[in-house]
């Protein structure tokens, strides 16, 4: 009975062994096979979303074929077009009708951005409507006298920035930027891509703040395609991590995690002033007072040498356009009149109308934005005098002109405790 046994499980052994090995076999091709679906689905997924957004072929083959028909010109057509000497680089978009990339164009480095299809306005009066592309260059129309067109520049400019002293001065710079060629004359296709890129708040602001440090420079175009400078640092602050991880984590601890990997504390304080700056800027500027409708830490970025500059100008519109806007807005409630992120009225009950006043200045936004990235780190006898300013400077309430003097106040004194701290320090 036993020697029977025995040899049973002799028997019984390789059968054992062979099953277990099928078994794992089978494990393994599971295994692989799941590794292989799964990386495959992830990426379609990527390259589906990556040709979805990164459209910047379709865009310069769209401005080519209008610049080789002679419907538009600029100072980028031909390096972009005939040369090739205009690169798009890696593509930056995050929506696919506003393509980003960062190009090459000789020996100049710079980002090139380009509106596509539909595109979404970031006007205020047309209030994101879509734009249909086959209006995108159809005016100034053929016959248009040079004299005309800077009728049409000039008026376009007034309803724009409002009646401004210095309106003349803002229309020149405009027709100096769309004489690409410097011959002093514009052509129709050079009137055609300056009219077009003049609907781009972004253009606009920086054509108009041309000449100071925060804002990247125009450095070319080609119908609505445009070059800016490109800036280094994209971000002031903050964690990319994924939305799942997002949803877990407390917004405190997220605060505290967008802190985490931020330059050294003399190297903040120097962009930080830069903000005040460029919020000096914005505000009674040569052509009138700028909103910073989205103060917010991926708009702005800064350079190897720690200078702050914007990143994203759409949303920084004229206060006139912005209280023209505001002036027919329905309302129930105050949630109704808003614009961007930020640029905030309240809500007349009586009229059920917004009012045009707005609610905080830039400077009140600057602060609130930039509070715990200045004050982390910051040296301990500076530090309860900064806390104190920036918590009067978050309580600025109105529009700048409503209470110019304690806004230049408030702006100039932290200029001053933030300047005297750094200036003898290396990285200032
Ligand atoms: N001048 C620039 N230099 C360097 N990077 C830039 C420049 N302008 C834009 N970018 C980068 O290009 C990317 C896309 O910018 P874009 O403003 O189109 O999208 P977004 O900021 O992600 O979204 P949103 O539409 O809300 O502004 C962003 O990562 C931005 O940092
Ligand atoms: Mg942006």
């Amino acid at each position: 009975m036993a020697r029977g046994l025995i040899s049973w499980a002799w028997l019984r052994k390789p059968y054992c062994i062979q099953a277990r090995f099928s078994y794992l076999r089978m494990k393994y091709l599971f295994f692989s096979w799941l590794a292989v679906f799964i990386s495959s689905w992830v990426v379609y997924v990527q390259y589906s979303s990556y040709t979805e957004l990164c459209r910047g072929h379709e865009c310069k083959k769209t401005i080519c074929d209008k610049y080789r028909r002679g419907v538009i010109d600029g100072s980028a057509c031909s390096s972009l077009c005939d040369k090739d000497t205009l690169y798009l680089g890696k593509c930056l978009s995050s929506k696919p009708n506003n393509q980003v990339y960062t190009g090459s164009w000789g020996d100049l480095e710079g980002v090139i951005k380009c509106q596509m299809g539909d595109i979404l306005q970031y006007d205020l009066g047309a209030d994101m409507e879509p734009r249909k592309e086959a209006m995108l260059f159809d005016k100034p129309t053929k016959g248009t006298s040079v004299e005309k067109f800077k009728e049409m520049v000039f008026s376009y400019l007034k309803a724009k920035v409002g009646e401004q002293a210095n309106l003349q001065d803002l229309a020149n710079l405009v027709l100096s930027v769309a004489d690409s060629n410097k011959d002093g004359h514009i052509s129709l296709p050079e009137a055609k891509s300056a009219w077009a890129l003049l609907q781009l708040n972004e253009v606009l602001l920086m054509v108009i703040l041309q000449d100071k440090e925060h804002t990247p420079k125009l450095l070319g175009f080609c119908g609505n395609l445009y070059v800016a400078e490109k800036v280094e640092y994209t971000s002031l602050y903050g964690l990319h991590l994924p939305w799942l991880l997002e949803l877990w984590i407390p917004s405190g601890v997220r605060r505290s995690m967008d802190q985490w990997f931020t330059p050294s504390w003399p190297r903040k304080a120097k962009i930080f002033i830069g903000l005040l700056e460029l919020v000096e800027d914005v505000f009674h500027g040569p052509f009138g007072n700028f909103l910073m409708c989205d103060v917010s830490a991926t708009n702005f970025g800064y350079n190897e040498k720690h200078d702050l500059k914007a990143v994203d100008l759409r949303r920084v519109v004229p206060e006139a356009a912005f209280r023209e806007a505001m002036r027919d807005r329905h309302c129930d409630v105050d949630a109704d009149c808003v614009y961007g992120a930020d640029c905030s009225t309240s809500c007349d009950l009586t009229k059920r109308r917004c009012s045009t006043d707005v609610i905080q200045p830039n400077l009140a936004k600057a602060c609130r934005m930039l509070k715990d990235y200045i004050l982390r780190g910051a040296p301990l006898d500076v530090r309860e005098e900064l806390e104190k300013q920036l918590y009067s400077c978050m309580a600025l309430k109105g529009s700048a002109d409503q209470m110019e003097m304690e806004h230049s106040l408030i702006l100039n004194n932290l200029k001053t405790l933030l300047w005297k701290k750094i200036s003898n320090t290396k990285d200032s």
